[in-house]
């Protein structure tokens, strides 16, 4: 068997295409859609996935600017700028781009972003309303996961979905949503006893470990299974995944390259949310 390739690359450009009809309609009606990112500090991974963000928001006519602070800003400054964005009337969207730099506390910030603003869906309001089954503002992997797998039209409901990552950012919400869809899920992590032959139980198989360490194999995969790769890592000057693409390939029965998976389809998802709290906000929605 060779695996059918989820191209996130073609889905993503779809999905941009209309949000770009959406943010020319809001723009008729006088309304620009807008994004605020935040870094703090020089991390390369980060820099380079903002500019992604920037490049892809222009690309479907979302205003946005980037705020960039210093490594040893002091937490209450962040936390100002965060107050600022939150009242200016021009700013729909807030994303604080993870991780923040050691010594700031990520909950507390995250926090204090305004939940309608909050189009990384990372706030306890928006993870809590998602938990509830409530899908307002959610996080931009997982939801991107869900829309590759639909645009494809693989099955969710009464599917055996294993994750092997436990994180806000991913895991959890990623639960929820296939939850949400009646799947049956399973959370892996770092202490998970047996991870191959959990692992092999799925239908839906999602890793995001970003190891460079560790790959998965194919005896993580049932035959047939479905493959999401979100792992990303640097190995000699390479991107990789966590999955061993050539290898699973053989055995599954859709898998995501890395690059070209889930990653475009993450940044849609965040124009998708930016715009989606612009019409909230401006009584659209
Ligand atoms: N770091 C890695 N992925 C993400 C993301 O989706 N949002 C934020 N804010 N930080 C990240």
């Amino acid at each position: 068997m060779t695996a059918i390739v989820l191209d996130g690359k073609l889905v993503a450009a779809e999905l941009k295409q209309q949000l770009a009809n959406q943010a020319e309609e809001l723009a008729r009606h006088g309304t620009k859609p807008f994004l605020a990112t935040v870094q703090v500090g020089d991390d390369p991974a980060s820099t380079s996935y903002l500019k992604a963000k920037h490049k892809a928001a222009a690309e479907v006519g979302i205003q946005s600017e980037h705020h960039h602070l210093p490594a040893d800003i002091t937490q209450a400054k962040l936390e100002a700028l965060l107050a600022q964005l939150n009242t200016n009337p021009k700013v729909h969207g807030i994303l604080v781009q993870l991780p923040l730099p050691q010594g700031f506390d990520e909950d507390s910030i995250i926090e204090k972003i305004i939940p309608y603003k909050d189009v990384d869906g990372l706030h306890p309001i928006n993870a809590g309303r998602l938990s509830e089954g409530r899908e307002v503002l959610v996080p931009c992997t997982p939801k991107g996961i869900i829309k590759l797998l639909s645009h494809y039209r693989i099955p969710i409901a009464g599917q055996r979905a294993v994750i092997i990552n436990r994180t806000t950012l991913v895991g959890r919400p990623l639960a929820n949503l296939f939850l949400n869809r009646d799947a049956t899920v399973t959370v892996c992590h770092s202490k998970t006893a047996n991870l191959p032959q959990i692992a092999k139980t799925a239908d839906i198989l999602v890793s995001a470990l970003g190891r460079e360490d560790f790959q998965i194999g194919r005896r993580y995969v049932r035959p047939g299974a479905t493959v999401v790769d979100v792992g990303l890592s640097r190995v000699g000057g390479k991107l990789r995944g966590d999955v061993e693409f050539d290898d699973v390939s053989k055995r599954a029965g859709f898998i995501t390259p890395v690059p070209g998976g889930v990653g475009p389809m993450t940044v849609a998802c965040l124009l998708e949310n930016t715009i989606q709290a612009t019409n909230v906000q401006t009584g659209r929605g």
